[in-house]
């Protein structure tokens, strides 16, 4: 099984996803990796903020380096899960087919399912709207982790 998890930096929220997710299935086969719909940070860090909030709760993303996502993850993962309805409508656009499409979800559609609710984009926001994020993830991450 792998998983794709999809922002639009890759450097705040899709990181801390694909932390929490490696956390949570240490024991299991499953690959999780994670990426940006733009451009606009490839090959950096995550955040400070990301990896401070991490670091709290035992969590090392610092190995992590942002990249782009790609048409080819469609044929790299099982599962692809967007932070917001801005990231899966980029990541429907590329889809080739229904194969494609079937494959993405939001992630918070794991806790609620249908509430199309998103994870709220932290970048500009101050140090709290991480804990917020890392809530959010670590709830949806907890749901998918025992699914897998
Ligand atoms: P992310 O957050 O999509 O959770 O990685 C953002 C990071 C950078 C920008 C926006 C969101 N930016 O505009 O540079």
């Amino acid at each position: 099984m792998k998983v794709l998890m999809v922002c639009l930096g890759n450097i705040c929220r899709s990181p801390l996803a694909e932390g929490i997710l490696k956390h949570k299935t240490k024991k299991k086969k499953i690959y999780v990796d994670s990426a940006g719909t733009s451009s606009y940070h490839i090959g950096k860090l995550p955040d400070r903020r990301s990896i401070e909030i991490a670091n709290k709760y035992g969590i090392d993303i610092s190995d992590q380096r942002a990249r782009q996502f790609s048409v080819v993850d469609f044929d790299r993962f099982d599962k692809i899960y967007a932070m917001d309805i801005h990231n899966i409508n980029s990541i429907i656009s590329i889809a080739r087919n229904q194969s494609d499409r079937n494959k993405v979800d939001l992630i918070l559609n794991e806790i609620n399912p249908n509430s199309f609710d998103n994870i709220p984009d932290p970048y500009y926001g101050d140090g709290d709207g991480f804990q917020k994020v890392f809530n959010m993830l670590n709830e949806a991450c907890d749901l998918i982790a025992k699914k897998l």
